[in-house]
C-alpha cells in the first residue's frame, strides 16, 4: 500500500510535433509540417487536453513548464500567449516559474524571440548538436553552424540569462578536433547549460535502417571524457549522465523528471505522471501521437493512448531508473516522499548495489559510485522486481 503524506511537484509538459523536416536519427514523435501549420487548432486542442487534466491535479502549483518537441520554436508568440492565458486561468503557478522552449537554430527571428522572453519563457534549449558543418549535412539539419552560432548570439542579445545548448558526439565525419571544436565552441558561447549526448541509432528511423559510417566506440568514449574535462574547466558541472550547468542552472523541469516528481503532459503522444493522495496510486498516461487524430480526440476520452496505474512491484525500479542518472545521487527521504513505499522496499537491491561498488547509501543520500555511473544498466536492473 502507497503512503502519500504530501505530494512530488509538478510540472506540464506541452508537446509540440512539427519539425521543418524529420531529421534521419531522431525518435521523437515529430512530423514533417504541413504547409501551413495549424497554429490555432492546436492550440484549441491543447486547451482542451488541459481542462481535461485539471481535475487530477486540483490545487497543486505548477513549478515549471517546458514545451517540447518537435520544433516549438515554430510557432508564433500569439499563439503561447493564448496558450498561457488559459493555464494561468487554470492552474496555480509558482513564482519562481521556471518555462523551458526548444528552438531549432535555423527558425530564430530576434521579434520572436524577445516576444517569447516578454510572455515570461525565460529559458531556451537550442539544439545545436554539432558546429561542423559535414556533420549538420549528414545529420539532416536544416542549419548550418554559422546560423547556430548567429543564433546563440541573438539569444543572448535579446535578454535569455538561461539556455542550453544540445550537442551530440560520436557523429558522422566527427574526428577528435571536430568533437574538441565542438565543445569549445559551445563554451565560448556562454551558455548556462550544456546537454551532451552520444548519437544512438534508434529504431525506427532512417539511420537505423540505413546506418551512417560512424567513427569507432573507443575514440569516441576517448574524445568524451576529454570534453568532459573541458566542461569541467569551464565550470559546467555534471549533473545527470547527459546533462552539464554552470552557475547552479541545472534544467528545474528535468530534474522534477529525475526525482520521480510529478507532470501532467499535453500535446500529441504526450506523456504525463500524478500521484493521487486519495487512491494512493501513481498513474501514467499518455496522448494519442498522430497530430490529426490527437487535434480530433483533444478533450474527449479518446485522446488518451494508454493509461495505467504503475504496480507497486515496478516503483522500486522506475524510481532508481530516473533518480540514479543524477550524478550526486539523491536525499534518501525522497524515495519514500516521491514513491510513496519505505526503503525497505529496495533494502535487498540498495545491498546488492553497495556490495558490487555500484552504490554508496546512508540515512542521509543515495549516490551511484563511479563505476555504478559507467555501468548504469548494470546498476538500476538489481532494482527490476523479481
Ligand atoms: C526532442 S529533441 C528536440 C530538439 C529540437 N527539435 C532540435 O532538434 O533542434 C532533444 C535533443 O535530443 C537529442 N537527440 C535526438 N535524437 C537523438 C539520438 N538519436 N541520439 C542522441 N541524441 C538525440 C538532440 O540533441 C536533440 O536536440
Ligand atoms: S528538429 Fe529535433 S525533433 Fe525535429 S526531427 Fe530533428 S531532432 Fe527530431
Amino acid at each position: 500500500m502507497l503512503d502519500f503524506k504530501a505530494l512530488p511537484p509538478l510540472s506540464l509538459y506541452i508537446h509540440v510535433p512539427w519539425c521543418v523536416r524529420k531529421c534521419p536519427y531522431c525518435d521523437f514523435n515529430s512530423h514533417k509540417s504541413p504547409d501551413s501549420l495549424p497554429e490555432q487548432a492546436y492550440i484549441d486542442a491543447l486547451i482542451r487536453d488541459l481542462e481535461q487534466e485539471v481535475p487530477h491535479i486540483w490545487g497543486r502549483t505548477v513549478q515549471t513548464i517546458f514545451i517540447g518537441g518537435g520544433t516549438p520554436s515554430l510557432f508564433s508568440a500569439e499563439a503561447y500567449d493564448r496558450l498561457f492565458s488559459s493555464i494561468r486561468a487554470l492552474l496555480p503557478l509558482s513564482p519562481q516559474l521556471e518555462i523551458t522552449l526548444e528552438a531549432n537554430p535555423g527558425t530564430f527571428e530576434a521579434q520572436r524571440f524577445a516576444d517569447y522572453l516578454d510572455l515570461g519563457i525565460n529559458r531556451l534549449s537550442i539544439g545545436v548538436q554539432s558546429f561542423n558543418d559535414q556533420s549538420l549535412t549528414a545529420l539532416g539539419r536544416i542549419h548550418d553552424s554559422k546560423q547556430a552560432i548567429k543564433a546563440i548570439e541573438m539569444a543572448h542579445k535579446v535578454g535569455f540569462e538561461n539556455f542550453n545548448l544540445d550537442l551530440m558526439f560520436g557523429l558522422p565525419h566527427q574526428t577528435e578536433k571536430t568533437a574538441r571544436n565542438d565543445v569549445a565552441t559551445a563554451i565560448d558561447l556562454e551558455p548556462s547549460h550544456i546537454s551532451y549526448y552520444q548519437l544512438t541509432l534508434e529504431p525506427n528511423t532512417l539511420f537505423y535502417q540505413q546506418p551512417p559510417t560512424l567513427p569507432d566506440e573507443d575514440p569516441i568514449i576517448d574524445w568524451q571524457i576529454a570534453n568532459q574535462q573541458r566542461l569541467a574547466d569551464a565550470g559546467y558541472q555534471q549533473y545527470e549522465v547527459s546533462a552539464y550547468a554552470k552557475d547552479n542552472k541545472q534544467c528545474q523541469h528535468n530534474l522534477n523528471y529525475w526525482h520521480f516528481g510529478d507532470y501532467i503532459g499535453i500535446g500529441a503522444g504526450a506523456h504525463g505522471k500524478i500521484s493521487d493522495a486519495a487512491k494512493q496510486a501513481i498513474t501514467r498516461r499518455s496522448k494519442q501521437k498522430q497530430p490529426q487524430t490527437y487535434m480530433d480526440k483533444a478533450g474527449t476520452a479518446g485522446v488518451m493512448l494508454t493509461e495505467e496505474i504503475i504496480a507497486e512491484d515496478d516503483l522500486g525500479f522506475e524510481f532508481m531508473l530516473n533518480a540514479l542518472r543524477l550524478t550526486d545521487g539523491f536525499p534518501t527521504p525522497l524515495f519514500y516522499q516521491h514513491a510513496g513505499l519505505p526503503i525497505s522496499h529496495i533494502n535487498s537491491a540498495l545491498q546488492q548495489a553497495e556490495q558490487q561498488g555500484l552504490l554508496t547509501h546512508n540515512i542521509h543520500t543515495i549516490r551511484p559510485t563511479e563505476k555504478g555511473q559507467r555501468y548504469l544498466n548494470t546498476l538500476v536492473e538489481l532494482f527490476l522486481p523479481e
